[in-house]
């Protein structure tokens, strides 16, 4: 009897715990769960950015995270984070903040260069920002006035741009993960970059019909699949030393960069009306991409699995698997022969990652280990647009797909943007670049740098 008391009152105090608790509790099969889960999460992000929905912001510059941790590009990622909560549920709290610092980032040629960045700013990095505008025309966010740069506009100035970087000298082609020679990682060849190519083109081609995106979309598909960085089997790699003609990999799995091929790999298929070349890459991903679900977690919840159970990730990449929930959602969307595989999933990680928000000053914060019950009390800005993004994907059968330039997208395009003047010139600005300034370069794992400083470069597997 003692023990049954016991028992009793031990299930008592979990279940008072459980509704004490802040954590949000979210049935993935309802709008209403979701929309009212994912407003906390964006309440909870923005907060890193601004006062509030018309206040200060809190770097002090528009469009850009505090520094560090925070570099600009993830403030980029953000605002994609926030146009897909508002194409999700039609909240339009955020739209004007998110396009101010949009607009305030573009850089004098209108292309996401802006001169305070060029230490930092690789390839990768202005293609996230790409990515970005490339929703917004997708999704019909709200145009800018007519004298400002357009959504279009914008990511084909960055398109334009990346095909001029495309280096034939080293590897047989492929675009470096650095834009300036200067910056330390130029004789990298990653994924993000060539994959982000790659993704940027196809979604051109499905938005404006011009075959020519598709072109590149294809060649820089091809170079990747020739490289080491893709296997035959379809696993996607990080990045590749072009100093030793890109003979090996560094061989690390981030759901990134899963989620970048897997992305592109969904516009091609569609573009193409579903040609079965598109269709067996997407499902190699996709089939690959079950590592970041592991079987110890049930098999539905997504798990960083390079970093995040030892708690290592860098601020970069506690950002990350937010881009492979967002471009699942896609694929189950624009490849709908996909979704049996992904929605248990959306459906999985996005419960268990309501269950992380229960940290912070809010009380909602999400920690950074969906797979526990409670937040691990991991917070940041990487952590909760991650758990928005997964969360608000869980709405994608309720939403209309991307628009195209024939089905109702708005958006004004320029296809010579970013070509003319000053756009592809050094802009290189102020005292030369410090052994500093070139080790915080991009987006890049601790771990690859070092294994690029120090050249050993088949010690990481
Ligand atoms: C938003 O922040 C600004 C600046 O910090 C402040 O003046 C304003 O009162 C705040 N508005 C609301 C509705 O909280
Ligand atoms: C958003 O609003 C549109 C038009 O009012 C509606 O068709 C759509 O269902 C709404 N979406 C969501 C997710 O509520
Ligand atoms: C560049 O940095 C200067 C000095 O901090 C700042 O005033 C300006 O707003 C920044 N520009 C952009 C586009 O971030
Ligand atoms: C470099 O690799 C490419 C294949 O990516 C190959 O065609 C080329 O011959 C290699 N160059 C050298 C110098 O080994
Ligand atoms: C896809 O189908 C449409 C409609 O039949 C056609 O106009 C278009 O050319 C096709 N696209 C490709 C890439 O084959
Ligand atoms: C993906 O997995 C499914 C189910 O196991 C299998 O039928 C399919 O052949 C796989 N596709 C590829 C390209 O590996
Ligand atoms: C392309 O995407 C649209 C929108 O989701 C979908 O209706 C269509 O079936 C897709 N095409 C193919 C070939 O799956
Ligand atoms: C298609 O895109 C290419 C590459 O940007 C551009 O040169 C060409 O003018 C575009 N064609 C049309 C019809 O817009």
């Amino acid at each position: 009897m003692d023990f049954l008391r016991k028992a009793v009152r031990a299930l008592i105090a979990i279940s008072i715990f459980a509704s004490n608790g802040f954590a949000i509790d979210l049935d993935p099969t309802s709008a209403a769960s979701i929309k009212s889960a994912a407003k906390i999460v964006a309440g909870d992000l923005m907060s890193y950015y601004a006062t509030n929905a018309s206040g200060a912001i809190i770097s002090g510059i528009p469009g850009l995270l505090t520094y560090p941790p925070y570099y600009w590009w993830e403030a980029g990622a953000m605002f994609g984070q926030m146009i897909d909560y508002w194409y999700y549920t039609n909240d339009t709290t955020y739209n004007d903040i998110v396009t101010a610092g949009l607009m305030f980032q573009v850089g004098n040629d209108n292309n996401f260069m802006p001169a305070n960045q060029s230490k930092d700013e690789g390839n990768d990095d202005q293609l996230f920002w790409a990515f970005t505008v490339m929703s917004a025309a997708e999704l019909n966010f709200p145009n800018p006035p007519a004298d400002k740069p357009q959504w279009l506009a914008l990511a084909q100035a960055v398109f334009n741009q990346l095909t001029t970087r495309w280096d034939t000298s080293l590897c047989s082609g492929g675009l470096p993960w650095q834009i300036y020679t200067f910056n330390n990682g130029y004789d990298y060849k990653n994924t993000a970059a060539n994959g982000g190519l790659f993704q940027l083109g196809a979604r051109l081609a499905k938005y404006t019909g011009n075959q020519t995106y598709a072109d590149w979309a294809n060649k820089a598909y091809d170079w990747l699949a020739q490289s080491p960085l893709l296997t035959s089997s379809y696993q996607v790699y990080d990045g590749s030393n072009s100093l030793k003609n890109c003979t090996d990999a560094d061989q690390l799995q981030w759901t990134y960069n899963y989620g970048i091929m897997i992305g592109g790999a969904a516009y091609m298929y569609n573009y193409t009306n579903g040609s079965s070349t598109w269709a067996t890459r997407l499902s190699g991903f996709l089939n690959n991409s079950e590592v970041f679900f592991p079987s110890t977690y049930g098999g539905n919840v997504m798990v960083e699995v390079a970093c995040e159970v030892t708690q290592k990730c860098d601020t970069d990449q506690w950002s990350f698997k937010a881009y492979l929930a967002r471009w699942l959602a896609i694929s189950a969307q624009l490849a709908p022969y996909t979704a049996d595989q992904i929605i248990p999933k959306l459906q999985g990680s996005a419960k268990a990652a309501a269950t992380q928000c229960n940290g912070g000053n809010s009380g909602t914060a999400c920690g950074s280990r969906w797979f526990q019950s409670t937040s691990d009390g991991n917070t940041g800005v990487g952590q909760e647009m991650s758990a928005l993004s997964v969360i608000a994907a869980n709405l994608i059968g309720e939403v209309t797909a991307p628009y195209s330039a024939v089905t109702g997208g708005t958006s004004k395009g320029n296809p010579s943007a970013g070509t003319g003047g000053g756009a592809t010139q050094n802009p290189l600005v102020g005292s030369p670049i410090t052994t500093g300034d070139k080790a915080g370069a991009g987006i890049i794992t601790t771990l690859v740098l070092v294994t690029i400083l120090g050249g050993g470069w088949f010690m990481v597997s």
